[in-house]
């Protein structure tokens, strides 16, 4: 009787560390994950002719969910960020004209497009960007948004929506940063700053 009491005891203390170390875990990760989703859409399949598939890009698919944001995580001075390969030209994948000047733009330039967040409403448009990857760096101008609220749409090639944290690059950005071939890589960890 004495042991299965220790027993009990020592099960029950068990049980209280496990659910406060899980309850800390939660906490964690509430911090780290400072944009939650705001919701999400159900794709549709592109018609015939329609989603680029010029570097690879990703199509909808009917029936899947996708997670649209309105936030991106908090800008520090040295934000991490996943670069992807954008084209900026008429007809290339990116879709319709820039946000900021309503414009295409040759992908031989340094330019991006951020996450909805990031973007800020166009706050950011024509500034320019520092993106580093290893030992190197290159300056981007910002002339459109990666949109993490919408997708599966005419407007958006039929592409989900963006991450809340995807700096979509130019060619010409991809090359600076030493990656003659993006579409090899796919994507990369970088960090930019204003
Ligand atoms: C960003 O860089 C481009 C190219 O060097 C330059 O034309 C532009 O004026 C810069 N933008 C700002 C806001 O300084």
């Amino acid at each position: 009787m004495k042991n299965s009491g220790t027993i009990m005891i020592s099960f029950l203390l068990g049980i209280i560390l496990i659910s406060n170390y899980n309850f800390s875990e939660a906490a964690g990760r509430e911090i780290l994950q400072d944009c939650k989703p705001s919701g999400t859409i159900t794709g549709t399949n592109p018609p015939p002719g329609q989603c680029n598939q010029e570097h690879d890009s990703d199509c909808c698919k009917a029936g899947e969910q996708y997670r649209t944001y309105t936030c991106s995580p908090s800008i520090t001075s040295q934000t991490r960020a996943t670069l992807t390969i954008n084209s900026f030209e008429k007809g290339g994948d990116g879709g319709g004209p820039s946000e900021c000047d309503n414009n295409y733009h040759s992908d031989s330039t340094p330019i991006v497009a951020l996450s909805t967040g990031w973007y800020n409403g166009g706050s950011r448009c024509f500034n320019n960007i520092t993106i580093s990857y290893k030992d190197r760096s290159v300056r981007a101008m910002v002339v459109d948004e990666c949109d993490s609220t919408m997708g599966c749409d005419d407007d958006h090639d039929y592409q989900p929506p963006c991450p809340n944290n995807i700096v979509d690059g130019s060619k010409a950005v991809w090359e600076a940063l030493g990656i003659s071939d993006p579409d090899d890589v796919g994507s990369l960890d970088i960090t930019w700053s204003e």
